[in-house]
């Protein structure tokens, strides 16, 4: 009973003393070394640096097959038109990137918050690149880095590609931009110059076709990252809404929910631990839907249609806290926190919303 009150006491402690500990020591990234977790794949010079929980289905998949897999899960899932407009935001090291080039989309938008994350995945795409082109197969997809937070501020990221009126500036010339505020010269870069490009925008469609610069996005993708962005997973996809393809565009994503009786002790304490490991705001937790009813309804109520909603739980939780755990140290000890948030029922969820065609009329 002591320890379970000295274990319940953690979080209180934790959220106490965050005022005291310097910054850069409370990003949770800055402990998970993706060079440790993965294993290279052979062929490229490029390392295979993903980062999120994976999927796992098969028994002793490896932490770089397993996160392969979530990406590819949620792809799927999105259901998304193939060859239109992908918007990737928090892609990492860009590893999730080299899977939408497969289907050749017309322009990829790329976003992280990480100066570090642009420099990797485009030297990642680069080499791609290179590679399809000697084999015959070049890219026509034009693709396009931005070093921005998730969260677009009207006023601020001009060019962020979630300002619904991104690429109007400077008629309709999105790379023209360039002397529009930005935070970092780099911040919209275009790394087109590796890949092919044809113009030929002349659809008669009452939004711009793909390959226009002011195109709608047909994909927003967003693997293992949106509960991370501040202030809450309702206000991004209230930002997204906008930017996507009315009548098709998608929204997907994965998420983590505390459990249904989050507010009840000693649960959300001993759960608690959770939350800090994946940089999900704490103070938005008793927030969180509790049903996938209930987080299918807070979409609905933001604005998409066609919303799917599926608990991934048991394909996530057990599968990395076994991977970690036999990594021991203070890998170990993250794993004994997925082992907790499985066992303290957290969910982890697929999520996929569309723009509808028209607005649905404000109901209450
Ligand atoms: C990450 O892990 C790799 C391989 O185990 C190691 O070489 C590297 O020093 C680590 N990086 C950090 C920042 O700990
Ligand atoms: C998985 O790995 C464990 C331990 O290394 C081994 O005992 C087991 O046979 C493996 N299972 C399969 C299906 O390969
Ligand atoms: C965890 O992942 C690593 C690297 O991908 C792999 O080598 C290892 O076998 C996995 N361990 C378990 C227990 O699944
Ligand atoms: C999330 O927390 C922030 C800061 O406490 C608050 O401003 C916001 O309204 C919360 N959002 C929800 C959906 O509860």
């Amino acid at each position: 009973m002591n320890l379970l009150l000295l274990l319940a006491a953690i979080p209180l402690i934790w959220r106490l003393a965050l005022p005291f500990i310097p910054e850069e020591h409370l990003d949770p990234y800055r402990y998970w070394n993706s060079t440790a977790l993965n294993t290279h794949k052979g062929g490229f010079n490029e390392p295979t640096l993903w980062r999120n929980l994976g999927y796992w289905d098969k028994p002793n998949s490896s932490f770089t097959q397993a996160n392969e897999r979530l990406a590819r899960k949620l792809l799927q899932f999105a259901d998304a038109k193939k060859d239109g407009n992908t918007l990737d935001v928090a892609h990492g090291a860009g590893d999730s990137l080299l899977i939408h080039l497969e289907s050749n989309p017309a322009q990829l938008h790329a976003l992280t918050s990480l100066e570090d994350e642009t420099l990797q995945a485009r030297r990642k795409l680069f080499e791609r690149a290179i590679i399809q082109k000697l084999n015959g197969f070049p890219y026509t997809t034009e693709v396009k880095m931005h070093t921005l937070p998730a969260t677009y501020k009207p006023g601020v990221h001009n060019e962020h590609p979630l300002n619904p009126m991104r690429g109007f500036v400077g008629g309709g010339e999105a790379a023209a931009a360039a002397d529009e505020e930005e935070e970092e010269p780099a911040a919209e870069d275009d790394a087109q110059a590796t890949f092919s490009d044809d113009d030929d925008a002349s659809a008669s469609d009452s939004q711009p076709p793909a390959n226009d610069p002011r195109a709608p996005f047909d994909l927003v993708y967003v693997l293992d990252s949106v509960y991370h962005f501040p202030p809450s997973v309702e206000a991004f996809a209230a930002q997204v809404l906008p930017a996507l393809r009315k009548g098709s565009g998608v929204l997907a994503y994965t998420d983590a929910l505390p459990p249904p009786s989050w507010s009840s002790l000693p649960l959300s304490l001993v759960g608690g631990f959770v939350a800090p490991l994946l940089a999900v705001p704490p103070a938005n937790l008793s927030h969180r839907p509790k049903t996938l009813d209930e987080y299918k309804a807070l979409l609905e109520r933001v604005g998409y249609t066609d919303v799917r909603v599926e608990d991934w739980s048991e394909h996530v939780w057990h599968g990395i806290a076994d991977n970690l755990t036999a990594r021991g140290g203070w890998w170990g000890v993250a794993g004994r926190v997925f082992g907790f948030a499985d066992k303290t029922g957290w969910r982890y969820v697929a999520v996929r919303a569309v723009r509808p065609a028209q607005a649905a009329p404000k109901q209450e």
